[in-house]
Order: C-alpha cells, then sequence, then structure tokens
C-alpha cells in the first residue's frame, strides 16, 4: 500500500513537517546494481586492531576509498568500527567516540557497522563478555539516533576472525541498498564456511549474479512478499519453482512468467507436499524458502479449535514436516539453503496474535535447532522475521493504527516485500554459508512487536 505522508513530507509538506517536528521519513536507497554507486564516496575504518587493518585492506582491495581516521569533513558513505579485539568494556570508549564524531558527516541513507565478537557470556570472562555485549547496545541505541535513511547493524564473529567469507558476504550486504530497512541488527557468523565474494561480483545480477546456477523453490509465491521473493531471487540468477494454492493458479502462474519459473500447484499441508516440492525442483532441493503464510486473528478468549489449528498447521507444522521428511529422504542437495519467514510478532508477540506469534516464534526455534542437521551437509537454515511490511495483509489494518506502525520504526516506514527478499537472497546465497541458525529481522528497527 502506498505511504501517502511519505509522499508529501517528501515533496509539498517538506518544510510544514520541519516546521512542526513531524516524523519526516526519507526514501530509501534501494539495490543499485551499479557497483560505482556504493565506492563513489569513502568509507571510514576504525580500530586499532590487527583485524580493523585486514577489513580496511579488503575494502581497498574490492575498489572502496577507505580512511582510517575521522575528522577530514569529507562526506561518508559508511563507517565501520571494528572491536574485535575488546576485551574490557573501557577498550570500547576511543572508537565509540571516533564514530559519534563522524557521524555529522554521513550522506543520506548511510551505514554504520559494528564489528565484534558475538557475546556468548556461558564461554567468556566477565569482562570481555561485558564489552561483547556492550558493542550490541552502541549498536542499537546508535539504530535509533541514525538519520535521513541512515542504518546502524552490528556482525559478531561467533568463533571466526574477520576473514571469513561469511563475514566479508555480510560486509556487502550491510554496505549495499539490499539492506535498506535493516536497521539495529546483529548477524552472527558462526564458521568459516561459505564462498568468498567480491562487492561487484554481489551486486552481479543474472548468469553472474550470487545465486547463478542455483534452483529456488518458493512457497506462497503467487502475491506479496513470496512474489518478491520469486522475482529478487530470479533477478540474483536462480531459477524459481514457485508453490501456491490451486485457488492461486493464475496469480502464481503470472508471476512465474514474469520470471521464467516454473509453477508447483500445491497446498503446502498436504502429506506429500515434500516428495512434490523434490519432483518440481528436479529431484533434490537445494534453495527452499518457507514463505507461505496466514493469519486468522482473534483474541485468545475468542480464539476456535480451527483458527489455531490452520495457523500452526501453515506457519509452522509445514515447515517443519516437510524440511524432517526432505532429510529423511536425502531430498536435500548437499549444501542446500533453507530460509523461513518468521515474524517480529513472533519475538515480541502481538495483541489478537496468540496463534500467530505462536507460529512463527515456533519457526525461529524450529531453525535454531534444525542448523546442526544442515550444517552436516554443509548447508544452513535461517530466518527473516519482518516487521511491518506493505502488502495486502497490512493494507487491511485500521488506517490510524497502520500509520502508528509506521512511525514508530527507526526508519520512520514500513518495509517493501523487496526489502524482506532481499535479506532471503543474502541468506540464500553461498557467501552466507557461515551464518546458520540466525533469525533476521527485516523491520525499520520497529518498536511495535519488536
Ligand atoms: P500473503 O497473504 O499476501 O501471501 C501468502 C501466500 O501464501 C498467498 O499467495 C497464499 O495463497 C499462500 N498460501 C497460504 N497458505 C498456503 C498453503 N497452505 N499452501 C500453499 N500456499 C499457501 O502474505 P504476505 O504478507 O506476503 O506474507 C508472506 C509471509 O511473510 C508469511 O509467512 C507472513 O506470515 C510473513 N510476514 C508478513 C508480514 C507483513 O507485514 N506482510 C510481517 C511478518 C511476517
Amino acid at each position: 500500500m502506498k505511504d501517502t505522508y511519505l509522499d508529501l513530507v517528501n515533496g509539498p509538506f517538506k518544510q510544514v513537517a520541519k516546521t512542526l517536528g513531524l516524523p519526516r521519513p526519507v526514501r530509501l536507497q534501494r539495490f543499485d546494481s551499479t557497483p560505482e554507486h556504493y565506492l563513489s564516496a569513502p568509507v571510514l575504518v576504525l580500530g586499532t586492531s590487527p583485524g580493523a587493518q585486514r577489513i580496511a585492506d579488503r575494502l581497498l582491495d574490492n575498489g572502496f576509498e577507505v580512511r582510517r581516521h575521522p575528522g577530514s569533513g569529507e562526506s561518508l558513505r559508511a563507517v565501520i568500527a571494528v572491536f574485535d579485539d575488546a576485551g574490557v568494556p573501557g577498550d570500547l570508549s576511543a572508537t565509540a567516540l571516533e564514530i559519534g564524531a563522524s557521524l555529522r558527516t554521513l550522506l543520506p541513507c548511510a551505514r554504520v557497522i559494528t564489528v565484534s565478537p558475538a557475546p556468548r557470556p556461558e564461554d567468556q570472562d566477565p569482562a570481555p563478555a561485558a564489552a561483547a555485549q556492550a558493542v550490541t547496545g552502541l549498536t542499537r541505541s546508535l539504530a535509533h539516533e541514525m538519520r535521513i535513511g541512515g542504518t546502524a547493524n552490528g556482525i559478531l564473529l561467533d568463533g571466526v576472525d574477520v576473514d571469513a567469507a561469511s563475514v566479508t558476504a555480510a560486509l556487502w550486504f550491510l554496505l549495499s541498498g539490499k539492506s535498506a530497512y535493516v536497521s539495529g541488527q546483529f548477524l552472527t557468523v558462526s564458521s568459516a564456511a561459505g564462498e568468498e565474494i567480491g562487492a561487484r561480483e554481489f551486486l552481479a545480477t543474472g548468469g553472474s549474479g550470487p545465486l547463478a546456477g542455483r534452483t529456488a523453490v518458493v512457497t506462497g509465491a503467487a502475491r506479496g512478499i513470496g512474489a518478491a521473493i520469486a522475482r529478487t531471487l530470479a533477478r540474483d540468477g536462480a531459477g524459481i519453482v514457485g508453490v501456491d494454492m490451486p485457488q492461486a493458479g493464475q496469480a502464481l502462474a503470472g508471476v512465474m512468467n514474469e520470471v521464467g519459473g516454473r509453477t508447483l500447484q500445491l497446498d503446502i499441508t498436504a502429506d506429500s507436499a515434500a516428495e512434490r516440492i523434490a519432483e518440481a525442483a528436479g529431484s533434490e532441493v537445494d534453495i527452499l524458502v518457507h514463505n507461505a503464510g496466514i493469519t486468522r486473528d482473534r483474541l485468545l478468549a475468542n480464539m476456535d479449535a480451527s483458527r489455531w489449528d490452520s495457523v500452526l498447521a501453515v506457519n509452522l507444522e509445514s515447515q517443519a514436516r516437510i524440511n524432517a521428511a526432505l532429510g529423511e529422504r536425502n531430498l536435500f542437495a548437499r549444501g542446500s539453503q533453507v530460509v523461513a519467514l518468521a515474524s517480529t510478532s513472533g519475538i515480541a508477540g502481538n495483541r489478537g496474535q496468540t496463534n500467530y506469534a505462536a507460529s512463527k516464534a515456533g519457526v525461529i526455534g524450529l531453525t535454531a535447532a534444525s542448523a546442526r542437521e544442515f550444517a552436516q551437509r554443509s548447508g544452513t537454515i535461517n530466518a527473516v522475521a519482518p516487521g511491518f511490511i506493505e502488502t495486502d495483509m497490512t493494507a487491511k489494518m485500521p488506517a490510524l493504527t497502520r500509520q502508528v506502525a509506521r512511525r514508530l520504526a527507526s526508519l520512520q516506514q514500513g518495509g517493501l516485500p523487496v526489502d524482506v527478499a532481499e535479506a532471503i537472497a543474502f541468506l540464500a546465497s553461498a557467501p552466507a554459508r557461515g551464518i546458520n541458525g540466525s533469525t533476521l529481522r527485516v523491520c525499520g528497527q520497529n518498536m511495535v512487536g519488536a
């Protein structure tokens, strides 16, 4: 649905909104396949560790203009703050204050990216654990302070160093317009798995894109977020098999014609779903996106069995059953990558959505618990939790609730289906194979359902 307020404050009512101190969301800079767009302004790399220098060298090798000290007054595309050697909380202050000193020179839709050890308090001594956790608080708060479409996110190093392939891939994702609606979030890299990718290859499309040569099955592909996922994965080079209910057959055929994909009319709750998916994918499943989902909202006091059971069956149990059946019958290809749709409702809960939130929280648990099994096949399983996304589903919300939901995000707007699709395309790619079992929120740092 169109966000008329965003159009007005970027047009005729710009000055009025400024004078009245009203929220002024900016148009986010989304994917642009021209590398020059990202390479045209300098990136400041802060931190004194050898890891910080290696990240700076990697950016230089990929054609970025790199600065190592703040204060030049130049307009910056991004700041990368590397805290990989923070042993005590006091180690953070110099770099944190340098980030602060550079914020006023950031371009619109700029990025701040922190790189730090993953907090693992159970395995760490108190001081490094405190330092690691402190970086997450800094990053999340800074995301709330970013202006004009800027974001702040973190890369967490969980037993890997900054040279891991997925750390580089995460940097390209977070620096690019593919992450326009991701803010206040963390990508945890937990293994050195993953293929090395350069910044230009990461932005390439079609036959040279990051998913070239792979086949992706997308459930619920007839409309909304699923259709955007099909388009984005196809843009990145994947062949698509779109799955949806027989009654959505015509819409599904329309989307598949557009992306040159194949259709599979199937209710994913059917007993034979896994076999039919494997057959449609050409015997083995490589990329699988569990996107199909439904809502049947009611306060729990008014909930009936059919609403509860249908939501759990479509959103959670079908994912679990299909994963298990494909796994048991060896129908997942080696290196297969699964991405599941969760929701911020599954993280924070939402009034009227006990059934939906249970299903989506369940997806997060299922994903984390399945990671080890996927790693044994050199594959991954991750989830994406969208916040408020402009779709048919959210267009049905009461107008005032919709306005409030949009403005309560740090980015002061709803996301677009393509924002969710970009995160999925990244997590489904071979360079991201060092990220496993995680859930990435795509919510503009929304405080509703957060
Ligand atoms: P949508 O309702 O527009 O599309 C869902 C698609 O899934 C439809 O084409 C539908 O026919 C298909 N589908 C439903 N049940 C199916 C079944 N049993 N078998 C096969 N296909 C089935 O939904 P939307 O908004 O595009 O959401 C997509 C996913 O993203 C869902 O899992 C939803 O829960 C999740 N999500 C959406 C958010 C939003 O703001 N729109 C926020 C958070 C999560």
